[in-house]
């Protein structure tokens, strides 16, 4: 069938087959189907959803559109191979560059395909692109061996792992096409399989900072990607997370890595995203079979943290990816700095009482930290800083955060952007709830 055919179909409403849906992503893949076609496309089926065996195909065409690591002939126990993602969230994906390597410190391997930014939230593979000479598009040879050297290793999907994601990804970022159950899982679910791990983690988050507005929209997201991987045969678990507030401090490339870092050396760690960190970290040790119960388990994580093994592995990862060996004892000497950095003032004294953290994200892609077009180079010096948090005091002495931007005049923008997008209070508002507020597991 003709790629304008099955457009129409879905345009329509039509439930599309596994072979038009397969045909399609083959069309992707070899050229036919133009980016153009892949817009229509994503756009019918943001407007008019998939059923559950549509999802199951797109996602079984999308990993198929690459090759299956096999990690049989590679002398790691299979068992112990685990994946995390995040379905998305401003300050969110910061997460996996903490949990990958606290994940491998306590003995899980963690092969990890993950994303760039897609619309208002960051990626993981534009952080660790602001890193000179980590490559986030290895071949499958060497990205096996920095798993091997590192216990986990994060990279973007590549010619040979899920290649249809890196093109519909590309083009849903700039197409408003991102917020769709459908879409994510696909995306997701064909990166997390293309990986050949025996079970997954994965955050899905609901509220202004998340793809997902409501937490129902988020259990729908959270079960669609759980009936893929059972009907993969892959056990997971489903975090559902409270994303009204910002993750942590910082949003960017080079800023979060700088966060993360700091937040592994343990020079600054949010309560937030320690909590989910150590969280999802124990998931995944549980899910290996490294340990019988979650609090054993997170013990186990959080003494890896505090002895400095996590931020050792991380620094094997970036090295055995064509990092610095010395980035976690020097990461500001190595990453890239943006030109005008200043501290922005809220209008006037109070409390922070709550913020559109879209809003913030999206202000992120207009300093030039996110994309306009599919396959634009972004600045990745760019972001926002020491981010206060519902509940936070600010005033004269207390900023709202750090913006990072190119120039003063972009600053500016950013800075009466970031404004408008924080409510202040004269009272205190109690601080965020708990970040993780339900939990879905599921077995094939
Ligand atoms: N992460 C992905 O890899 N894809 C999505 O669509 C959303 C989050």
């Amino acid at each position: 069938m003709l790629p304008q055919e099955i457009i129409r179909r879905k345009r329509d409403g039509a439930v599309l087959s596994a072979a038009e849906i397969a045909d399609f992503v083959r069309g992707i893949g070899t050229g036919e189907v133009s980016e153009g076609q892949i817009g229509a496309f994503t756009m019918a089926v943001y407007l008019n959803g998939m059923t559950t065996p549509e999802r199951v195909a797109l996602s079984l065409a999308m990993r198929d559109s690459g090759t299956v690591i096999d990690w049989s002939a590679t002398g790691i126990d299979e068992k112990l191979l685990i994946e995390k993602h995040s379905s998305g969230g401003v300050g969110d994906e910061k997460i996996t560059l903490l949990v990958v390597p606290l994940a491998a410190a306590c003995g899980v391997f963690a092969p990890n395909l993950s994303g760039w930014g897609l619309d208002y939230c960051g990626g993981e593979i534009d952080m660790l692109d602001s890193i000179p000479g980590y490559d986030t598009a290895p071949s499958s040879e060497t990205f096996v061996a920095a798993v091997k050297a590192a216990g986990g290793a994060i990279i973007g999907p590549t010619p040979d792992l899920a290649p249809a994601d890196r093109k519909i990804f590309k083009v849903r970022d700039v197409t408003a096409t991102v917020e769709s159950v459908a879409l994510i899982t696909g995306s997701i679910m064909s990166k997390k399989l293309a990986a050949g791990p025996r079970g997954m983690v994965i955050t899905v988050g609901s509220g202004s900072g998340a793809y997902m507005a409501t937490v129902d929209d988020a259990r729908e997201l959270a079960e669609s990607m759980s009936e893929v991987a059972a009907g993969a045969g892959l056990p997971s678990v489903m975090l559902l997370t409270d994303l009204n507030a910002f993750v942590g401090t910082a949003i960017g490339a080079a800023t979060e890595v700088i966060e993360t870092v700091d937040f592994l050396t343990g020079r600054h760690r949010d309560a937030r995203v320690a909590e989910l960190t150590l969280t999802v970290t124990a998931e995944m040790i549980v899910l290996a079979g490294l340990a019988s119960d979650i609090e054993a388990a997170r013990s186990l994580a959080a003494s890896r943290l505090e002895d400095g093994s996590a931020a050792a592995h991380f620094g094997r990862m970036v090295a055995a990816l064509g990092g610095p060996s010395d980035f976690v004892e020097r990461p500001a000497h190595y990453l890239p700095a943006a030109g005008f950095i200043r501290p922005v003032l809220a209008d006037g004294e109070g409390f922070v009482a709550g913020m559109n953290t879209k809003e913030i994200g999206l202000t992120l892609v207009a300093l030039g930290g996110g994309r306009k077009l599919p396959e634009e180079a972004i600045d990745l010096s760019v972001g926002v800083t020491d981010f206060r948090q519902i509940g936070d005091a600010v005033g004269a002495d207390h900023p709202l955060c750090v913006i990072h931007a190119r120039d003063e005049a972009e600053w500016e923008r950013a800075a009466a952007r970031v404004r408008a997008a924080v409510q202040i209070s004269d009272t205190q508002p109690p601080a965020p709830g708990p970040i993780i507020i339900d939990r879905i597991e599921r077995r094939p």
